[in-house]
């Protein structure tokens, strides 16, 4: 069932954790006044290593949710979710207002001046029949070859909460070094868990003397989509009044999810443990 779809309803967004938060803060930027809900599946992360199946589940059973709580519009601040299963979403409610994140492929091969474009996502985001359209459509129309790089375990390293930690420098170090070694000038960070690794990524740049390699995310760009949707459907939130909610939801720890909204972006939103 669609919840109500007014102006006044709030904005629906979700990740498998964490990372939707580094989509969330350009969507509170661009838009101010629109009330705000935040998943975060953290009960059922990280996605990027289980089947399409059960993403395409979390994702149903997660907007399900978002809908039930009057959500307007849904954005799937998620890589891995958006290329298993936001075809999946829009079937089921098609009249709903939905946008997703996806690695920027396009954007990077604009970006690269060699046209060797490093991919770091989740293994489940690069095997994904969306994501390899993707690659074919964006290699055939601008000549730019993509490295593909599945960072597996990075997720779970940036749920713990630590961005500075070894285990994170090290996973970086080992993910990065051979996409510069194989030529790459521009990165995508296709996971919106990575954004909040991005001085890490740096770091590492730093340490190959490659401070000229170009980073893609997406976030921005991701928040802009959503206002055109909202604009197009007559859902934006008209009156400028300081009084816009965010609630946040987590199916694991809410004390984490506290953390990770302080440390993160530095708010105290009211938070929710719930079971779906
Ligand atoms: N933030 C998700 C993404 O953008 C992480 C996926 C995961 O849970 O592995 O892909």
């Amino acid at each position: 069932m669609l919840g109500a779809r007014s102006p006044g309803a709030p904005i629906g967004v979700f990740d498998s954790g964490v990372g939707g938060l580094s989509v969330l803060r350009h969507i509170r930027a661009q838009y101010p006044n629109e009330h705000l809900m935040y998943v975060a599946d953290s009960g059922h992360a990280p996605y990027g290593d289980k089947t399409e199946e059960y993403v395409v589940e979390r994702a149903l059973a997660v907007t399900e949710f978002l809908l039930a709580h009057g959500a307007k519009a849904l954005v799937v601040a998620c890589n891995t979710a958006t290329v298993a299963a936001i075809k999946a979403v829009r079937l089921r409610y098609p009249e709903l207002p939905v946008v997703g994140v996806e690695p920027g492929l396009k954007p990077a091969a604009a970006a690269s001046r060699n046209g060797k474009v490093g991919v770091l996502a989740t293994a489940r985001t690069l095997k994904g029949e969306k994501f390899l359209q993707l690659r074919e459509q964006i290699s055939a129309a601008t000549q730019a070859e993509f490295l593909l790089q599945p960072a597996i375990g990075l997720v779970d390293e940036i749920e713990k909460g630590n961005l500075q930690a070894p285990a994170i420098h090290a996973m970086l170090e080992k993910y990065v070094a051979p996409l510069l070694e194989q030529g790459a000038d521009t990165l995508v960070l296709g996971c919106t868990h990575y954004p909040f690794v991005k001085s890490g990524i740096e770091q590492v740049l730093r340490a190959h003397a490659r401070g000229d390699v170009t980073l893609i995310d997406t976030g921005d760009a991701v928040a802009r989509q959503l206002g055109r949707l909202l604009e197009a459907a007559g859902l934006l939130r008209p009156e400028l009044k300081p009084d816009a909610t965010l609630r946040g939801y987590t199916t694991g720890d809410a004390a984490a999810l506290a953390q990770a909204f302080g440390d993160l972006l530095g708010l105290a939103p009211e938070l929710e443990k719930i079971d779906v």
